[in-house]
């Protein structure tokens, strides 16, 4: 990153200043390169000169679709298929077992990305009950800032590498392969899998029902603290009564919430 001037630094700031109010995410100094280089690209494809007119853009808001075309700009997709198994499996032997059975299990991925998390979800959720009864029982919400991502999560196409994790037989199972190196996931799971853009920081969530069990995971570092401490209390009042928050397992919530209780490490549940 070339040395920015005193007037382009000033536009910089306020342009990280304004991703840290509207999406919660926060760059530090140390990732300044990282922020130039993403706002420099989104720059490029809109035809927009350089940090100044963005920034002018920002505050006149005078470009439609400029500040989601900023929110996907300055996010961090990265995501695959079975992340973190001691978590799943810890839903698949000690959550699913636990969910009520009379009622319809709502869950959601928080910050889903293109939809990996969430479609591995269902497919647990189709070996441990039958597609038929996964289908039934269970509906899957994943949400996003990110609307590009979210187109990806609704076609549910994905390149090799993404599917590095998944075993053999699930992989024959739940994907078709399509094109070169690019596989198609079963048009079953998308049935139990809906998408929706949605901003965690902008409030009030607009959900009429709660969650059983709630996944926020590999998102929540991307915060500073006030704003973590806010997430998981809200993730606490969208949660039934006895419902899991699931995250990673680099993400400790016990330091951030009294209210859920740690189970395992990456799991908390609401008390009864
Ligand atoms: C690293 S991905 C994690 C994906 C998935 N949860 C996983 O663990 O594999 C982080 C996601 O958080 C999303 N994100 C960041 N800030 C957000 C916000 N304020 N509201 C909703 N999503 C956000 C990004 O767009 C990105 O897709």
């Amino acid at each position: 990153m070339r040395e920015l001037d005193r007037s382009e630094r000033q536009h910089f700031e306020a342009i990280r200043r304004w991703v840290y109010d509207h999406t919660g995410i926060y760059y530090p100094e140390r990732k300044n390169l990282l922020l130039y280089h993403r706002l420099m690209k989104l720059c490029h494809r809109l035809g927009i000169p350089d940090l100044k007119e963005l920034h002018k853009h920002l505050r006149r808001g005078d470009l439609p679709g400029l500040a989601g075309e900023l929110a996907c700009a300055v996010s961090t997709n990265h995501s695959y298929f079975f992340r973190e198994e001691s978590v799943l499996g810890f839903f698949r032997e000690h959550i699913i077992p636990a969910l009520p059975e009379r009622s319809r299990w709502r869950l959601w991925s928080a910050a889903c990305a293109s939809g990996e998390e969430a479609y591995t979800v269902a497919i647990i959720l189709a070996e441990t009950l039958s597609m038929a009864k996964a289908r039934e029982q269970a509906a899957i919400l994943g949400t996003d800032i990110d609307y590009m991502v979210l187109r990806q999560a609704e076609q549910g196409v994905y390149p090799d590498h993404k599917l590095e994790h998944v075993p053999p037989d699930l992989l024959r199972r739940y994907f078709r392969p399509v094109g070169a190196q690019e596989w198609k996931i079963h048009a079953d799971l998308q049935g139990i899998c809906t998408f929706r853009r949605l901003n965690l920081m902008s409030f009030p969530w607009p959900f009429k029902n709660r969650f059983h069990v709630i996944l926020c995971r590999n998102v929540l570092y991307y915060f500073d603290l006030e704003h973590q401490r806010d997430l998981v209390e809200r993730f606490y009042e969208v949660t039934v009564p006895g419902g899991w928050l699931i995250t990673s397992v680099t993400e400790p919530v016990q330091s951030l919430s009294a209210h859920w209780k740690m189970v395992t490490s990456g799991v908390y549940r609401k008390v009864q």
